[in-house]
């Protein structure tokens, strides 16, 4: 067994030292060592050797198996450098290279100046468009016929979902919305809304109503105290704001609802004709209601934050109170 092990040892020393791969190398250490490997082969006759010889050929064996085990370590490290060497001494010409043109695409957030206004019954240069202060954006991938802009409300999806949709259509959407604004207290530049949008025939501001008020209960609880107010949006005839008491001063005016007692949380109204039309719906057949909800002003009221920019300051200590 002895003579075996000599044999073993001196045809795999010369194999491991002319091996020029990793692979290889795994390849050989799975023939010496893996299941039914030379080395396996060679144990498993232990059981039916002499004691005496054992004793001799135990530690040989032993031997053996370490130094065809170094062999293989100190290879694979040789083989590694060698490799690194190879990769110093390489060079690539960046100007040889074609480099693949990659062109963007517009990202989801981001809206056309079409559906964001235009089909909202706000023409270019009509000066409802001041009301929502505009991230445009500078850019090659503007569509055609429209500019680019960061979505200033969620109202953009009212199109696409009067176009996709035949009526009843009662849908709701969030998004994350941009504004060019002066941040405040309840103002952030980067903030929520959601849109819920109710067509079908026969709707009316009553049902406006109902359902503001059923809403809210069931969000703030049956103690919600909330109003409907008179608001402008070119896109809805009659217009509302849904306002929730200021649970900082109770009504009385501070620094949070900037003295009005008030915090506006939507705006919402009876979506205007030509709005319904935009979207191929009939408005002599159909009427339809929309909300646009603020979550963070809602999120305020309900959990007492006096400060919206505390929503996305990244302050550790805000985020582990909820
Ligand atoms: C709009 O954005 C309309 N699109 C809402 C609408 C939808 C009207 C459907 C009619 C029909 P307004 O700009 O008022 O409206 O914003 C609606 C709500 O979004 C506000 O009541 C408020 O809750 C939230 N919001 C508006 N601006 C900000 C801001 N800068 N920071 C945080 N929340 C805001």
């Amino acid at each position: 067994m002895e003579d075996k092990l000599q044999q073993i040892q001196k045809s795999y020393q010369n194999k491991i030292a002319s091996s020029k791969t990793l692979k290889e190398l795994d390849e050989i250490f799975i023939a010496l060592f893996g299941k039914n490997g030379e080395i396996d082969q060679q144990s498993s006759q232990f059981s039916t050797l002499p004691k005496d010889e054992l004793k001799i050929v135990g530690p040989f064996f032993n031997q053996v198996k370490q130094k065809l085990e170094k062999a293989i370590d100190n290879r694979r490290q040789a083989i590694r450098e060698e490799t690194y060497n190879d990769l110093e001494n390489e060079t690539f010409d960046i100007n040889e290279g074609e480099i693949k043109k990659r062109t963007g695409h517009i990202h989801p957030l981001t809206a056309t100046d079409h559906n964001n206004f235009e089909v909202l019954n706000i023409p270019e240069n009509h000066p409802a468009r001041d009301l929502w202060d505009t991230l445009y954006i500078n850019s090659e991938l503007k569509t055609p016929n429209s500019k680019l802009l960061l979505r200033t409300h969620t109202s953009n999806s009212q199109i696409r979902a009067l176009k996709n949709n035949k009526p009843p259509i009662r849908l709701m959407n969030i998004g994350r919305c941009f504004r060019y604004e002066q941040v405040d207290s309840r103002h952030e530049h980067t903030f929520e809304q959601f849109e819920i949008i109710y067509v079908d025939k026969g709707v009316s501001m009553a049902n406006l109503q109902f359902l503001s008020e059923y809403f809210l209960k069931n969000i703030f609880g049956e103690d919600i105290k909330a109003r409907l107010k008179p608001k402008y949006y070119p896109f809805v005839e009659p217009g509302v704001g849904v306002d929730g008491l200021c649970i900082f001063c109770k009504g009385a005016g501070c620094k949070v609802c900037g003295g009005i007692g008030w915090l506006e949380l939507a705006g919402a109204g009876m979506i205007h004709p030509n709005v319904l039309k935009n979207g191929g719906i009939d408005p002599s057949i159909y009427s339809g209601i929309a909300w646009g909800f603020g979550p963070a002003r809602m999120a305020m009221i309900k959990y007492g934050i006096e400060d919206i920019r505390l929503f996305n300051s990244g302050d550790l200590k805000f985020a582990e109170k909820f």
